[in-house]
């Protein structure tokens, strides 16, 4: 039996939050590889300024990255995110070799945290997407609806974001599924409340999920409550984050969900874009547009300078360290709990 301690995925909700998605320039493999191994205690060095803000760091690594960074085993299901054209809407596959997911209860937390990680990466990484998220009153998105209610939790959360032994090289680590929407603004705002909450499946101001006679069948929430072959809901953990800009009216919600295969939030996003039944489409998506999305695994937080390799044994050192220059030391701890695998 091994203790392999996750990433913090199952970290709680936060108030604020930065999600930075680059591409590595041709020769920043080395730097990346470092900073990988780095990366628990770059968390923990900033986070240890503020106990209580909770400062975490989720990195997820893409696909076409994998094979430059490493050359060992890839863990089965990793691939590019692919695009879902349906008739009305499509969601586009963008590029992202990196996905940094940084929380905190304070911006100055995942606000240093970025700094620091794009000072270690400068010169050798460039940044395709970079959304600075906050929570918007009782954790509404900016359509108003308390979004993050029907998460799994303890371990109906494990459960549904950490893949198991059927890739025992890579048990304990996770997919992650991230998407920028922008939202038109005042098409919504020209709904009643009525009828957004139809958009959604839930009442907007406590929150309710509609009865099943009441709830249309192009509700988000409809399309979004899947089965396995054995009626079982098949689950993931969101934690989406509302972000916006006045001067250019960009208004818009991140959407970032963790998985243990990729396949469950592709059926959910099959269900929005093609629709259930082909054709039935999610509203949600005649006021909110999909501008990116990408695909990415998070590996455990221990084997982040060599995945797929056993854990604990002759793991290799990084080519080159970065503690000097991120002033921190070799930290092998986790903010979150560990899964045994046998
Ligand atoms: C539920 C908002 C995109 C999957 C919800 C809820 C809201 C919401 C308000 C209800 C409360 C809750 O349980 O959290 C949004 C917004 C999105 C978005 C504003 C982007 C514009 C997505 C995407 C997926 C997704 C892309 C999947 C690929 C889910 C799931 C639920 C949910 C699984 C819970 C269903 C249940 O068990 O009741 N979302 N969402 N959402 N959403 Fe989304």
């Amino acid at each position: 039996m091994i203790l392999v301690p996750p990433q913090p995925v199952l970290s709680p909700q936060t108030i604020a939050a930065i999600f930075l998605v680059v591409t590595i320039d041709d020769g920043g493999e080395d730097v990346v590889r470092a900073l990988l191994a780095d990366i628990t205690g770059l968390q923990r060095s900033v986070g240890s300024r503020v106990p209580a803000g909770e400062a975490t760091c989720v990195v997820g690594i893409g696909s076409d990255a994998w094979d430059r960074l490493f050359d060992g085993p890839r863990p089965a299901k990793l691939h590019s995110f692919v695009a879902v054209n349906g008739e009305k809407h499509s969601a586009p596959s963008t590029p992202g070799d990196l996905l940094f997911h940084l929380r905190a209860q304070q911006t100055d937390l995942v606000f240093e945290m970025a700094t620091r990680i794009m000072g270690a990466l400068d010169g050798f990484v460039t940044v395709v997407d970079e959304v600075h998220g906050f929570k918007y009153f009782e954790m509404r998105d900016l359509l108003g609806f308390v979004d993050g209610t029907e998460n799994p939790t303890g371990d109906d959360a494990a459960v549904a974001v950490r893949v198991g032994d059927e890739d025992a090289a890579f048990a304990g680590g996770s997919y992650v599924v991230v998407q920028k929407y922008l939202h038109d603004m005042a098409a919504w705002n020209s709904l009643s409340t009525e009828a957004q909450e139809r958009v959604i499946g839930r009442s907007k101001l406590d929150n309710i999920e509609m009865a099943d006679e009441k709830k249309p069948p192009n509700s988000h929430i409809a399309l979004n409550v899947i089965e396995d072959e054995n009626g079982r809901q098949l689950q993931i953990v969101r934690d989406n984050m509302p972000f916006g800009s006045v001067g250019t009216k960009e208004f818009g919600t991140y959407f970032i969900g963790y998985s243990a295969t990729p396949t469950v939030i592709e059926r959910m996003l099959d269900n929005m874009y093609l629709g259930n039944p082909v054709g039935n489409h999610d509203r949600i998506l005649d006021f909110s547009t999909a501008v990116t999305g990408t695909l990415f695994f998070v590996p455990t937080a221990e084997s982040l300078d060599a995945p797929g390799r056993p854990q604990s044994l002759d793991c290799p050192e990084p080519e080159a360290s970065l503690e000097d220059s991120l002033g921190i030391g070799s930290l092998t701890t986790s903010v979150d709990k560990g899964v045994l695998i046998s």
